[in-house]
């Protein structure tokens, strides 16, 4: 049995020492180590034995056994390593050659404009207020100063739902359910959708307002032309100059339009602002004390400014896109240019 075991650990060491590939290893395993391998049968074989002679050969036997197994193990390294080594070999990469082209996503003009304005106004310590877009009457324009009988109401072409349900036409509703909150002093800008029955190159029926709120005791108008000021310079870089002109609403008193240096003559006058020098970006002024009032907020003690622009409106002036339904196509190769 010893002899066996012998010749059984001479072949099997040669055929493992020279297998090639690591099937033929695993068969080796199998024949050798296996449940029906060839030491398990010598191992069945004990029985035969004499009670000396017994635990002398099964100790032999199962040192051959983590013999055999160690030098498997050995060999499937070397092998695998060799494997890799030559694929390594075979995957020559050139350095030189151009690579795949990676496509990039990037912000539509909108998110982009909406992201900017973000920043520059949590930049000066704002918080952002969100309101509904399915709005009541008061919140849109009763507290907001317009009556029914007001004549203000026509410059908003609303989308009613029922008498007083209505989808807000301005995001300014957003500044009364801030106001009622009760908590002074409010420094907040808020973003969203607002709907009006309009549709031509430069309005759609739904587009989006960026609206700013401010009271606290002693905010003069001198901190809403800097405020303006800041985020103009901010959005349309710093040689912008801001124009507040004379204007009405019926929430502010006073109130002014909003105007920028045109970018394209700086002021001179060219096709872009129709000669003016100036381009309107939205509606400004002191929140009047009736509004203030409405909302709780005592007008003798406080005083707050506010301002509502188009988004779209400012992302057209600052990429150059003239008609506003281009910004809403999502065609890729419209989009890809800026
Ligand atoms: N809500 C006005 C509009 O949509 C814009 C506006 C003007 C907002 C003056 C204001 C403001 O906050 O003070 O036409």
């Amino acid at each position: 049995m010893k002899e066996k075991l012998n010749s059984i650990e001479h072949e099997a060491l040669q055929l493992i020492n020279t297998a090639n590939d690591l099937d033929v290893l695993n068969q080796l395993r199998v024949r050798f180590l296996g449940k029906k391998g060839e030491i398990t049968s010598v191992l069945k074989g004990m029985g035969q034995l004499s009670p000396e002679e017994r635990p002398v050969v099964g100790a032999m036997a199962n040192e051959l056994k983590n013999r055999i197994e160690t030098v498997l193990e050995d060999r499937k390294v070397t092998l695998e390593r060799e494997a890799k080594l030559q694929r390594l070999q075979k995957e020559e990469i050139d350095l030189t050659l151009p690579g795949e082209p990676v496509i990039y996503g990037k912000a539509h003009p909108l998110t982009a404009v909406f992201a900017e304005l973000k920043r520059i106004f949590l930049g000066m310590g704002f918080d952002v207020a969100e309101g509904p877009e399915i709005e009541t009457d008061y919140y849109n324009f009763e507290a907001l100063n317009i009556p029914r009988w007001h004549p203000a109401r026509d410059m908003q072409d609303t989308f009613f739902i029922t008498d007083e349900v209505l989808l807000r036409t301005h995001t300014s509703p957003i500044q009364v359910r801030t106001m009622q909150k009760g908590e002074l002093p409010i420094r907040i800008i808020a973003f969203g959708r607002v709907y009006r029955v309009d549709m031509d190159a430069t309005h759609i029926p739904n587009f989006r307002q960026i609206e700013a709120l401010v009271i606290d005791k002693g905010i003069t108008f001198a901190n809403l032309k800097e405020t303006i000021n800041v985020m103009v310079k901010g959005i349309f870089g710093e040689n912008r100059k801001t124009r507040l002109r004379p204007s009405y609403f019926p929430f502010t008193e006073p109130s002014a339009e909003v105007d920028v240096s045109c970018f394209v003559c700086d002021g001179v006058g060219c096709r872009l602002c129709k000669g003016s020098g100036w381009l309107e970006i939205g509606g400004a002024g002191m929140v009047h004390p009736r509004v203030l009032e409405m909302s709780g907020i005592d007008s003798e003690e406080y005083s707050g400014f506010a301002f509502g622009m188009g988004i779209e409106r400012i992302a057209m002036l600052k990429t150059g896109i003239n008609d506003i339904r281009l910004i809403y196509e999502n065609d890729l190769r419209f989009l890809n240019q800026f």
